[in-house]
């Protein structure tokens, strides 16, 4: 890890994570996720389904911003993914739905089938810069986040209506930052607003 990578992040948030990060390495845990150069197992139907690249990853100033959250639908299905996003009810998300609360995390939404564990959605660890975005972990119960939880197994814990979508009141457990720290994160995305 280089730490110039972190400089321009903010250090509040930066720190913690830098040194879950060290803790984890150093206890030798298990790390089974993809490498960054591994695709996502081709779908075996014709179903329509979507392929990240780190190309795919945006400034979350470019997304649809709700509530708390930012969306996307990379396969043009805004209006399905805002639908669900908006409705006090929740909802099953259209497939390629992005949501991400910090530049450095996202979740997918896949086609029916795709991971029957995690409801068909495929998260990210990622590396972000003003160069832009690089992948460092993907897919399912193996990604974790930077103060070691897997995504998949917090996420889980939301009531199903809301697609593992946690918020604050939707069963998960919560994270150990605050708000105003979120959205301190959210506003220094490094990586540029036009693409
Ligand atoms: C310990 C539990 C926990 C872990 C682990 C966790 N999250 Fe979350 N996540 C939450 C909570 C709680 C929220 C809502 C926070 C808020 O609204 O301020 C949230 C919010 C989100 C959101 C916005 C939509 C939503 O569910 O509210 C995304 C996207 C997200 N997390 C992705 C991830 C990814 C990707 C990982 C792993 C790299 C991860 N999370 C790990 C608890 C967790």
């Amino acid at each position: 890890m280089h730490l110039s990578r972190w400089r321009s992040g903010a250090l509040v948030w930066v720190l913690p994570f830098l040194f879950a990060a060290v803790a984890v390495a150093c206890g030798g845990a298990a790390h089974t996720a993809e490498p960054t150069t591994t695709r996502p197992p081709t779908p075996t139907t014709k179903t329509e389904d979507v392929h990240m690249n780190a190309d795919d990853f945006h400034n979350l100033h470019t997304m649809t911003h709700v509530r708390g959250f930012y969306v996307t639908n990379v396969l043009g299905h805004l209006d399905a993914t805002l639908a669900v996003a908006r409705s006090p009810n929740g909802g099953q998300y259209p497939t390629g739905t992005l949501l991400q609360l910090v530049p450095q995390e996202a979740m997918v939404k896949h086609r029916h089938g795709y991971d029957p564990t995690t409801n068909d959605w495929e998260f990210f660890s990622l590396d972000v810069s003003a160069q832009g975005t690089k992948i460092v972990t993907r897919g399912g119960q193996a990604v974790m986040n930077r103060f070691g939880g897997s995504c998949a197994s917090c996420h889980s814990a939301a009531n199903p209506k809301f697609d593992l979508v946690c918020e604050h009141d939707h069963g998960c457990a919560p994270l150990p930052i605050g708000d105003d720290v979120i959205r301190a994160v959210q506003n220094a995305d490094p990586r540029p607003v036009s693409h």
